[in-house]
């Protein structure tokens, strides 16, 4: 009889905090529908909702935010008989290996992370960016801001959700590579500590090009949540297409050739993600002889992430009232994921040499 060769776990999640925007659509989940159709792969797909809780907790949003973003994954394509989905919460076996592994973690790595370093100067509202950090936070905390020692064992708890899993694969944006250095660190150095091979290390996955990186409509490097520059996936017709239309631009190219500037280049980079090849090639000639009009490849982006989101749309108009379907989705979800996650759970702790007596 052949022998089955075993499927690569493939695993990501997205932070419950507000709807998805078309940056996280490029970076993360059109990734995660297309690790469906090959069947190499084993998908966990989830939402993280405790990393949500290390910035700003509110009760009322988070629930709302969770059952928003089960409802993107699906509107999205990603396939409940294909993939595993499930909330970070329902899976009780990572809080405990959280606690587990963060004995393996030392609080100098985390502070020098560079998310760990932007949202601590949010959270007590220092503008300065020097390396400094633990003194800032010793010096600026106060009984109204503090830096939450959860923010601090973000990356632990990320580590924890792949690792759990055993899962080599983790399709996430660029802006992600460093927290997955960290678990491939963090995995290393547990196996090496207790002489065993429990973690494997995990690798960034793009089917062979490179992370991408979805610019901000104001001109900015990053699309982003926090950043107020984003395209939703809820946004309407009318809505996407006033947000391209406002996009940042400049005066226009003067000599022929010439380098895009900045939000022009942004655009250019959107296009590329959203527009045909020839749409491309037709806007970048247009560019470089100097014939370009701003206004004509923005209505034609706008076009062009009408048709990509409308379908999307619809889809979340038809799946958000489902309460019993996405309740479905994710009770099983979550049997299939602490599933895997008790098998490895009870391996950390036998290593570790925490034994019954009963
Ligand atoms: P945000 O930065 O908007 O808060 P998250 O940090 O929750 O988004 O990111 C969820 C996923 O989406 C991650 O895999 C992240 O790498 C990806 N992502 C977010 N913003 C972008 C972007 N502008 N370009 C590419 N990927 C992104
Ligand atoms: N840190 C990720 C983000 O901000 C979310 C996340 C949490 C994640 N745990 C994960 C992504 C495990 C991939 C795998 O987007």
């Amino acid at each position: 009889m052949e022998e089955k060769k075993e499927k690569e776990i493939v695993l990501s999640g997205i932070r419950a905090t507000g709807n998805l925007h078309i940056g996280n659509y490029f970076g993360a989940l059109s990734k995660f529908v297309r690790m469906q159709q090959d069947d190499k792969y084993e998908n966990l797909f989830f939402v993280a909702d405790l990393h949500a809780l290390t910035t700003a907790p509110d009760p009322a949003a988070l629930h709302a935010n969770v059952r928003s973003i089960v409802t993107e994954y699906l509107a999205a394509g990603i396939d409940p008989e294909k993939s595993t989905i499930f909330v970070q919460s329902d899976v009780p076996e990572v809080s405990e290996l959280y606690l587990l592994l963060n004995m393996h973690v030392g609080i100098g790595e985390l502070m020098r992370t560079a998310s760990f370093k932007d949202k601590a100067r949010k959270a007590l509202g220092i503008h300065s960016d020097s390396d400094n950090i633990e003194s800032e936070i010793i010096g600026n905390e106060s009984t109204s801001k503090r830096v939450n020692a959860g923010l601090l064992t973000y990356p632990t708890l990320m580590a924890v959700d792949i690792l759990i899993q055993k899962a080599q694969k983790v399709p996430v944006g660029k802006d992600q590579e460093q927290h997955l250095e960290l678990t491939r660190r963090f995995a290393r150095r547990f196996n090496n500590f207790y002489g065993v091979e429990l973690f494997p290390e995990p690798y960034n996955f793009d089917f062979g090009g490179k992370p991408v990186k979805v610019p901000g409509l104001d001109g900015s490097g990053k699309m982003g949540k926090s950043e107020g520059n984003c395209i939703y996936l809820i946004d309407d017709e009318k809505t996407l297409r006033k947000k391209v239309m406002r996009a940042v631009t400049d005066q226009g190219p003067t000599e022929p050739n010439s380098e895009p500037t900045q939000p022009i280049a942004n655009l250019f980079s959107l296009m590329e993600l959203a527009s045909t090849p020839d749409t491309v090639e037709h806007f970048r000639k247009a560019y470089a002889d100097c014939s370009i009009r701003y206004g004509d490849l923005k209505k034609q982006l706008a076009e062009d992430l009408v048709a990509l989101t409308a379908p999307i749309r619809e889809r979340i108009q038809a799946i958000s009232g489902d309460d019993a379907y996405i309740g479905r989705v994710l009770r099983e979800g979550a049997e299939k994921a602490r599933e895997r996650a008790a098998r490895t759970l009870s391996e950390a702790r036998e290593v570790m040499g925490i034994r019954k007596f009963y």
